[in-house]
């Protein structure tokens, strides 16, 4: 069984699997950006690896032209899912993917039987979408929540809302700087990334995915 890696920047999660004893190999490492760190990563560790790139879907297409932008993030989507079924992986594992996956893509992988999970830094069903981290650090400042953290989800349509794997929760502190709640929310990914892949893993090998 292998697994196919989504990353679209640094890698530090990317980084965790691959120092990882993961009972699966990671057969690919897939990057949105071609200046990701995380395909340097994937270099060293002798991982084969490729960008799909949006950008280049949007080649030439004016960002006022919504319909054909619209047509074109579509062809990214369901490229991007024959690329991955042609690897036939049984799981594959957003690690810093910035990029919502639509129908397009689930619908295909779901179909090939591959499972397909993601790392959210905020608690289940809070601070949906991008600088999540941020946000969660924010609220904490202004006194709403006293705590954050992290889950591991499979990915569904619902942006980040998929059936929680494994919650982390950090207590916040209001006087704690962005920087060190970063380094620690960054330290519980690490984790969580193994151990959510594990745990994806071991539901799949038991047929239960
Ligand atoms: C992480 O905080 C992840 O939750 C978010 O992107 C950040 C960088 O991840 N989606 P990585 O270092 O690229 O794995």
């Amino acid at each position: 069984m292998s697994i196919v890696v989504l990353i679209s920047g640094n890698g530090s999660n990317l980084q965790a699997l691959i120092d990882a004893q993961l009972p699966a190999s990671i057969s690919h490492v897939i990057s949105s950006s071609a200046d990701a760190y995380g395909l340097e990563r994937a270099r060293k560790a002798g991982i084969p690896h490729s960008v799909h790139s949006l950008q280049s879907y949007y080649q030439g297409v004016p960002v006022s032209d919504k319909d054909e932008r619209k047509k074109r993030r579509q062809t990214f989507d369901k490229e991007l899912a024959k690329k991955i079924t042609a690897l036939h992986p049984k799981l594959v594992v957003c690690a810093g993917w910035m990029l919502i996956l639509s129908p397009a893509f689930l619908d295909p992988i779901s179909e090939a039987g591959i499972s397909i999970i993601n790392l959210h830094p905020a608690l289940p069903g809070t601070f949906l979408g991008l600088n999540a981290i941020e946000r969660a650090w924010e609220a904490g400042r202004r006194g709403e929540i006293t705590e954050a953290g992290l889950m591991i989800h499979y990915v569904t349509a619902a942006v980040d809302e998929g059936e929680p794997l494994i919650v982390k929760k950090l207590l916040l502190n209001k006087d704690e700087t962005l920087e060190k709640y970063e380094e620690r929310i960054h330290a519980a990914e690490h984790e969580a990334i193994v151990e959510g892949t594990i745990k994806a893993y071991e539901s799949i090998a038991a047929g239960q995915q």
